[in-house]
């Protein structure tokens, strides 16, 4: 899967020094384009940001403003899910039945779609637009 293998590779660029949680993720964009991102920590802690977020950043610094498939990366147990606070910008860019493939450096993988990460999101009808 072209999108997991460059989620595995950005990964190797996280700065996690603090952590030592290495997370990569990819995303395929609606202009056909793979983009990706890693966490970057810092030692203020709040201010380091997620894999997610950084891919996000890059898709939309591109020009791109649509997610068609997501793809996910972390040296952990289980496929670890992305925090709330990636499930809502995700949810930004992403139609709900968009899947999300949630991987593991050995091998294991599940696809959820972003409705099911986050049910009931705030989205821009709760403001009447
Ligand atoms: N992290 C991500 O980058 N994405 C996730 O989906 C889960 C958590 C990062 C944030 C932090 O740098 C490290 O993993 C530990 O929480």
């Amino acid at each position: 899967m072209p999108l997991l293998t460059a989620a595995r590779a950005v990964r190797e660029n996280a700065h996690a020094p603090y952590s030592r949680f290495k997370v990569g993720a990819a995303l395929l964009g609606a202009d056909g384009r793979i983009h990706v991102g890693c966490n970057v920590e810092n030692v203020a802690y709040p201010e380091g940001t997620c894999a997610e977020a950084g891919a996000i950043a890059a898709m939309v610094a591109a020009g791109c403003r649509e997610i068609r498939e997501v793809a996910v990366i972390a040296d952990s147990p289980d496929p670890v899910p992305p925090c709330g606070g990636c499930r809502q910008k995700l949810a930004e860019f992403a139609a709900p039945g968009v899947p999300v493939t949630l991987a593991t450096t050995g091998g294991a993988s599940r696809v959820v779609t972003v409705a099911e990460l986050l049910p009931g999101a705030f989205a821009p009808a709760h403001m009447g637009d």
